[in-house]
């Protein structure tokens, strides 16, 4: 939770890995007051920091898995540090695949680290909405990406952060591809005030998801994804 004195607090992810210890990097996208007033910071301005809370991706059960990561726009945040682990843990791993998805090419985040990635071992498929006279990459959503997927399903884990109506998609399409949903991890948003279970603003369904989230099994959530507004 990232606090800015006379704006507020809002849930905002570790977007740095180990290959930025010791700095605690951040990166958000401009919606309203915390993120407006974060924008705005010069060097050496202070705000408050609280956490971390909740739970992180679930590391054990990607050992030497085939790891599938969906992300849409600002959810890539979330999973850089993941990728970076991966990354310096890549034998430990069958396969790394990212599908990156956003609404237009200058919204894809981390672009100059696309390539070292690449090297690194990890196979990149980015995809936008809507493409521009230089983009030659793929135009669509992430679930048409998701699909020619052909390593052994029983050892893939699947991991999605982005637009809760893009994980619901990419988890019913990880499903029809016979991944089992207690393989497909999600990492829910809800608005946040205490982050520590007590106040109930980030209810969804029987979990708190400051406290029991953000990362859930579609298994543990799937019914109450369904239901809009929850
Ligand atoms: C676990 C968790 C991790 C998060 N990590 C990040 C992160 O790393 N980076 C990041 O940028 N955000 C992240 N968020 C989302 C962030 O907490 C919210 O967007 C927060 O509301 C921003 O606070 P604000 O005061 O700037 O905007 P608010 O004043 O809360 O919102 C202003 C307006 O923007 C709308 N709005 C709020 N969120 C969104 C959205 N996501 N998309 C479109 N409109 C929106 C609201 O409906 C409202 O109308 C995370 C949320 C959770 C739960
Ligand atoms: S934010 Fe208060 S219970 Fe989750």
């Amino acid at each position: 939770m990232l606090y800015v004195p006379g704006f507020g607090e809002a849930a905002i992810s570790i977007s740095s890995g180990t290959d930025e210890f010791p700095r605690l990097g951040h990166t958000f996208r401009v919606v309203g007051d915390v993120t407006g007033a974060l924008s705005t910071l010069k060097e050496g301005d202070q705000i408050g920091v609280r956490g971390p809370f909740g739970n992180p991706w679930p590391l054990e059960e990607l050992q030497g898995k085939h790891v599938i990561m969906v992300a849409g726009g600002i959810g890539l945040a979330p999973l850089r540090p993941l990728i970076v682990h991966l990354l310096e843990h890549r034998s430990d791993y069958k396969s790394l695949k990212l599908i990156y998805g956003a609404k237009l090419p200058n919204e894809l985040l981390f672009r100059r680290e696309f390539a070292k990635w690449k090297e690194g071992g990890l196979d990149l498929e980015e995809t936008v909405d809507r493409g521009t006279l230089q983009w030659s990459g793929h135009i669509g959503v992430v679930t048409e990406v998701m699909r020619p997927f052909s390593g052994d399903l029983e050892q893939t884990r699947l991991l999605a952060c982005g637009p809760e109506i893009m994980m619901r998609f990419v988890a019913r399409e990880a499903m029809s591809m016979r991944i089992s949903p207690a393989h497909i991890f999600l990492s829910l948003e809800r608005n946040m005030k205490c982050a520590m279970g007590m106040c109930g603003v980030c209810q969804f369904g029987p979990e708190f998801v400051c406290k029991d989230g953000p990362v859930f099994s579609y298994e543990r959530i799937n019914l109450f994804l369904r239901l809009e507004d929850l």
